[in-house]
């Protein structure tokens, strides 16, 4: 794949690699409309529209992201919708049977996220949850039925919580796949913050996970919702 990036637009990162083929794996057709959310380069929109899906839209906030994917979509020769927005709000309404996200997650000193800067890419406030947390939250409004949500991200922005806020709303979920190795760069310079805040314990090792949540449809996930309550409950 052939990928320029402007100053600004994060080169895509090892998770990307790992978001990637299991994007690779997932049964993509000419039916299938997927959304990249916080596409940087558009690796992932590429990645999709290779692999088949017949609609792909990519959204960043960033103008330069937005620029760069376009760009790239073009060098690989794939069609690829972009859009600019914060997270859903620029596709509201819209409906994709595939939302991959490789969204900032890495824990950062204070609540208050870049406007503008090259950090904006990467910094998710002081749990490294800020896009994370939204996403779990909105994502249901905009899967088909049987649709499907991708994520990465780090073990130090605690997995269970993805996993029981996906669950919580109805979906299916798992983990279909786990890379465990030394901090990146910038985690390792946040090492010492980590520790302080109870994030960091064994070594400087994280793990990065791809959740992979189906989206059930809102009939069955309120079904399925009243299920555990009961059960809960009993
Ligand atoms: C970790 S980078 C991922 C880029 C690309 N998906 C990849 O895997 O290489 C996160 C991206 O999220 C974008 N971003 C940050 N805040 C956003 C927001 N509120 N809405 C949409 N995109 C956002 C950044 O501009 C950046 O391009």
């Amino acid at each position: 794949m052939r990928l320029v990036t402007f100053p600004g637009v994060l080169k895509p990162p090892s998770d990307a690699a790992i978001l990637a083929d299991q994007l690779r794996r997932e049964r993509l057709d000419e039916e299938s409309s997927v959304l990249d959310l916080c596409c940087g380069s558009g690796i992932l929109a590429i990645v999709a529209a290779q692999a088949g899906a017949g609609r792909v839209t990519a959204l960043d906030i960033s103008r330069r992201a937005v620029a760069a994917t376009r760009l790239n979509a073009m060098l690989n020769g794939v069609r690829v919708r972009t859009v600019r927005g914060d997270l859903f709000a620029a596709v509201a309404g819209e409906h994709f049977s595939l939302i991959v996200s490789n969204p900032p997650y890495l824990v950062s000193e204070s609540s208050e996220l870049p406007r503008s800067s090259a950090s904006r890419a990467w910094n998710a406030g002081p749990t490294g949850r800020a896009f994370l947390d939204r996403i779990c939250a909105q994502a249901h409004q905009h899967l088909v039925p049987d649709g499907v949500l991708l994520l990465v991200h780090s073990s130090l922005c605690s997995e269970d919580m993805t996993v029981d806020a996906l669950t919580g709303r109805g979906y299916e979920v798992r983990i279909p796949a786990r890379h465990r190795g030394a901090l990146g760069p910038r985690m390792r310079d946040r090492a010492p913050m980590l520790r302080s805040r109870g994030l960091l314990q064994e070594g400087e090792v994280e793990d990065i996970v791809v959740v992979r949540a189906r989206w059930p449809g809102d009939s069955f996930a309120s079904a399925g919702r009243r299920a555990s309550s009961a059960r809960e409950a009993s």
